[in-house]
This record gives C-alpha cells, sequence and structure tokens, in this order.
C-alpha cells in the first residue's frame, strides 16, 4: 500500500507503522506538521476492517488536527494514532506500556490524548512509560466535558448566525449520539430552554438521558428530524449525498469529526442553504484542554480559547457569505492563514 500517493498524503512529516509482538501491538502513527517541534493528536483505538482502513483514518484524522491546532490559535501541529484491533480484547496494560514506549522515542515530537477507543484512564496508563501524553484521568480527567463546551460556545455562534438570535429557548435540536460529549451538550441545551431530541445505538447511554426530558427518537430517523438544528456527536461521513437531501434542519454544529463524506458535501449543504459549522472547529475543546495538561496554556487562556471557538465560527461564516463559498473553503482558508501566523 503506498502512502506517497494515497489521496489523504497531504505532505506528512511522518507516518510510522508500529508493532510489538509481545502484546499484538499495531498502529499506525502520523505526524502530519509539527510547529515549534510540537504536534499532538489522540490515539484511536478501533478494529478496522483494513490496514488501508486504518491509513485512511489516521492520514485525515492528523491533517484535520493541524487544522484544528491552527484554527483554536495553538502552536501545535496535527498528528494521530490509531491502534488497530478491539480495545475491549486487545486492550492492555502491557499493550498500552509498548506504544508509550513509542510515544517516548519521539522525545515530545508528540503529545498523544484520548480518542475513540481510548479514555482517560489508559492516559494514566501510557504515562508509566512516557510523560507525553495529555487528557489523564489523574489531571484534568476527561475531555468530553471541555468539548461540549467549545460546542456549545459553536452552537450559539451557529444560532446567530442562521437564526439572528441569542437564545436557545424553544429552539429544537437534534444530538445525533449522546456519549461523553453529546450527553453533556443535552444537558446545557435542556438548561437553556432548548427542545432536546436525541438518538444513540447503545441504550445505557440514552437511560443517562431519561431525567433531562429529552425526546428520544430512532437512530435512523436523526439525521431528518425536523428540527432547527442538527448536532452530529456520534461518528464521521455523516454528511453524505444520500443524507444530506434528506435533512431539514437549518444549521449543523456538532463535535464528531470528519463529518463530510466526501468534499462536495460541502457544496449540496451549501446550495440546499444548510449553514454547516465545520467540525474539525467546533470539536477543538478537548484538544485545547489537552494543551493546558501539556504545559502549553494556561488554565485562563484554555478558556479563553474555548470560548474563542465561536468567534471563529462567526468570522467562517462571514468569510463564506462574503466570499460566495462554502464554510469548509472558508475554514480551510483561515486554517491557511492562521498556520503561517501561529
Ligand atoms: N471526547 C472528545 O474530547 C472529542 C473531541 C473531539 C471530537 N470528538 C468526537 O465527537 C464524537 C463523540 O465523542 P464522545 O467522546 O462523546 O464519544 P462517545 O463514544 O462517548 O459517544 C459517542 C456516542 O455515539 C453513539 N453512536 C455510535 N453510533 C451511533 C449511531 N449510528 N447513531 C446514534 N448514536 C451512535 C455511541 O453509542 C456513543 O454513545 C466522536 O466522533 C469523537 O471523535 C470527541
Amino acid at each position: 500500500m503506498s502512502v506517497f500517493s494515497h489521496p489523504e498524503f497531504d505532505s506528512h512529516l511522518r507516518v510510522t507503522h508500529v508493532t510489538d509482538p509481545d502484546s499484538g501491538l499495531v498502529a499506525i502513527h502520523a505526524i502530519h506538521r509539527s510547529i515549534g517541534g510540537r504536534s499532538g493528536g489522540g490515539i484511536r483505538f478501533r478494529p478496522y476492517a483494513t490496514e488501508g482502513d486504518a491509513l485512511t483514518d489516521v492520514l485525515r484524522l492528523s491533517r484535520a488536527m493541524s487544522n484544528k491546532f491552527a484554527l483554536a490559535g495553538i502552536p501545535v501541529g496535527g498528528a494521530k494514532s490509531v491502534i488497530i484491533g478491539d480495545p475491549a480484547t486487545l486492550k492492555t496494560p502491557t499493550l498500552l506500556a509498548a506504544f508509550g514506549r513509542f510515544i517516548d522515542g519521539l522525545q515530545g515530537l508528540y503529545i498523544g490524548g484520548p480518542d475513540i477507543g481510548t479514555n482517560a484512564d489508559d492516559m494514566v496508563e501510557l504515562a508509566r512509560t512516557t510523560p507525553y501524553v495529555a487528557g489523564r484521568a489523574d489531571q484534568s480527567g476527561s475531555t468530553a466535558v471541555p468539548t461540549a463546551l467549545g460546542c456549545f460556545a459553536g452552537l450559539q455562534a451557529t444560532v446567530r448566525a442562521a437564526f439572528g438570535r441569542d437564545e436557545f429557548h424553544g429552539l429544537r435540536i437534534a444530538i445525533q449520539g449522546v456519549g461523553g460529549v453529546g450527553g453533556e451538550l443535552a444537558r446545557m441545551l435542556v438548561d437553556r430552554g432548548a427542545e432536546v431530541l436525541v438518538a444513540d445505538v447503545d441504550s445505557a447511554a440514552l437511560r443517562q438521558m431519561a431525567p433531562l426530558g429529552v425526546r428520544i427518537i430512532a437512530p435512523e430517523a436523526i439525521l431528518s428530524a425536523d428540527v432547527d438544528i442538527l448536532s452530529p456527536n456520534a461518528m464521521g461521513a455523516v454528511l453524505s449525498a444520500q443524507t444530506v437531501p434528506t435533512i431539514r434542519a437549518r444549521a449543523i454544529c456538532g463535535c464528531a469529526n470528519n463529518q463530510l463524506a466526501t468534499p462536495e458535501v460541502a457544496h449540496l449543504l451549501t446550495e440546499r442553504g444548510i449553514l454547516w459549522a465545520p467540525d474539525y472547529v467546533v470539536s477543538a475543546g478537548g484538544a485545547i484542554d489537552g494543551c493546558k495538561d501539556a504545559g502549553i496554556l494556561s488554565a485562563e487562556e484554555r478558556d479563553a480559547r474555548i470560548a474563542g471557538i465561536g468567534t471563529t465560527l462567526t468570522t467562517i461564516f462571514d468569510l463564506a457569505t462574503r466570499g460566495n463559498t462554502t464554510t469548509e473553503a472558508a475554514a480551510q482558508a483561515l486554517a491557511r492563514d492562521a498556520v503561517e501566523n501561529v
């Protein structure tokens, strides 16, 4: 499988295949950019169907991290790790120690954090073999709360741009996925008087929503629900040529990474008059929080950067309107400028 000619390659600095036969570790690590000798991004652990799927995912995700840091004004390049396999059976202290040793060998060029399939406790385990991990249970803990806070700031900017108002009262908002981020977001929105509809494939996640009084709908109905705003917080590639024509929301703002199934979907959304808040801007709260743990930001700087997600989105929405282009194109242009200026 060729890396250099891969459609998602985008001149990555390094792509490393990592194995440890004793623990069963098989992983791919990618560094898209390094700024001041630093890069960062989450450690995803999932049973990819093929090695090619894992490579595509790690390349897309590490590039998205470059945009995420640049648009959050943080001088760190984008990177990502994917560990291939089922975390339920393969994730052991021995495997995490082996991956920790790999990270440690990079001597600070890469700082890892939790992602799908890994959590704040795993970061504590990794920290036994390397100091270069953020999002540890014994430090700030789960990144879901700062990520949801950033999403909320993004939703405020989205509501202002799409509906010309500052309050959520009476707005109907559909949340796909009520895990760490979506669940926290549902609580914030209910508190502000929004009418919240949720869907999840996990009944335990839905049970936690019961006390909030939200409406639970079927997972296959959430994207086309009759709502003002859709917030995808489950998995990527949910916005596609098949799903976009069925969406009834006027705006989309959520934290699921890589929501656009293909780049062309950004045009489909614009043609349908749906305002899309680019996910790598909306979901930066966890990465920003990790930078506080890593000593790159103070607590005050972290809070300001998370609140700043709303301001960045407003700039992107204005640029898209003035340039008669998609919010994705506007965000990419802003990210290019930001990379040059961080
Ligand atoms: N946690 C973070 O700090 C963070 C940061 C940036 C981006 N994200 C992204 O945000 C999203 C949510 O993250 P999280 O930490 O809440 O993850 P999570 O695993 O805690 O929650 C995801 C939820 O989505 C549900 N789900 C999966 N498939 C679904 C489907 N088809 N329909 C409805 N629900 C479905 C799962 O059952 C789960 O409850 C992920 O895409 C993640 O990559 C998270």
